[in-house]
């Protein structure tokens, strides 16, 4: 489940979930590049790519939608013969939700083997599912509106979660969705194709058991609340949006993607968005010095260290303090210049 698994290096115990939370890969037929440009299908690639050359071991990966860029059959496959492999290599439950790019038919026959028929996905219902993961419990909403890409939960669906709701489960619930039920302060042009009738929503979760609701769309990370409840934007792996530049209204970088890893406490849950991507790696910071002030050697009440991080403590406390880096004129400095 995590990276050092059975350690405990602060006060905290571990986490019981891992979630990797993955968004926005649109995904184009034939591996076109989206726009012409992004090579959307390399850089989910190299995002899982990624996760799995981390060590991380999630419990389940959650894709909050716009999975493909136009809803193309081929495309839905490709990403189901690129992310499942994965997915199986880790152990992890694979869940996917419906984003305003996407396209109900080819989603339900590729991703769940539904006999979906139609040109069309107006008629058909919308693509809402309960994971069980170890005692959590994901609930995937589709927020598509065929045909429009602003967002909405229906009075159907609505009714549908408050049954779901209705019995806690033990780890509690997390939900995920594409359209995120919080404003977008820099990107407020976002706001337009926001989700609709959010009062709705937030009637039917506040007062259950939801610990948290996962989303995408926006391709940037952002977090707020919703209905009392943490709300967490992962960025995309296609492309990102270009925030706070000068002149440019809707702009995108071909950069910046992450991911975001979830970790499931049993009184919080903590989302950290990892950048993908390479660069250069420096190594070892801070290993000469001590790692707590007063700690003797991870003898500190309540702090275990493994092995080799002990060992590294320990030498740290014998060793003399180091100077600071690019610091001159200190008492050893003037000694010095006294000689
Ligand atoms: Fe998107
Ligand atoms: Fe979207």
């Amino acid at each position: 489940m995590t990276a050092v698994p059975g350690v405990q290096l602060g006060r905290h115990e571990p986490p019981t979930h891992l979630i990797a939370h993955f968004s926005d890969p649109h995904l184009l037929g034939g591996g076109r590049r989206q726009f012409g440009v992004v090579d959307s299908t390399g850089h989910l690639v190299a995002a899982l790519e990624q996760l799995e050359r981390s060590g991380l071991r999630p419990d389940a990966i959650v894709f909050t939608g716009d999975l493909t860029d136009l809803g193309e059959e081929d495309a839905y496959v490709r990403l189901r013969d690129i992310v499942t492999p994965v997915v199986d290599r880790l152990g992890a439950q694979l869940v996917w939700c419906m984003g305003n790019h996407d396209e109900r038919a080819p989603y339900a026959r590729v991703l769940f083997g539904e006999d979906v028929r139609g040109d069309g996905s107006a008629g058909i219902a919308p693509q809402d599912r309960v994971y069980e993961v170890n005692g959590l419990r994901i609930v995937a909403l589709d927020s598509s509106v065929p045909g429009y890409d602003h967002g909405e939960l229906d009075r159907e669906q609505l009714d549908w979660l408050r049954e779901v709701l209705v019995a806690p489960a033990p780890h509690g619930t997390i939900l995920a969705l594409h359209h995120p039920p919080i404003p977008s302060p820099l990107d407020p042009l976002m706001e337009i194709i926001e989700l609709d009738e959010q009062d709705a929503f937030a009637e039917v979760v506040r007062g259950t058991d939801v610990r948290a609701v996962l989303a995408g769309h926006l391709h940037f990370s952002t977090h707020s609340t919703f209905a009392g409840v943490p709300v967490s934007v992962a960025s995309a792996t296609c492309y990102t949006m270009a925030l706070g530049l000068p002149d440019v209204t809707l702009g995108g970088y071909d950069g910046f993607q992450s991911v975001d890893t979830v970790h499931v406490y049993p009184d919080r849950l903590v989302h950290t968005s990892v950048p993908l991507g390479a660069a250069p790696v420096l190594n070892g910071l801070g290993r000469r010095r001590r790692l707590r002030r007063g700690d003797d050697a991870g003898g500190a009440a309540g702090h275990v260290l493994p092995e080799g991080l002990a060992v590294q403590a320990r030498r740290g406390r014998h060793r003399r303090r180091p100077r600071r880096l690019g610091c001159v004129g200190g008492a050893s400095e003037r000694r010095r210049r006294r000689r």
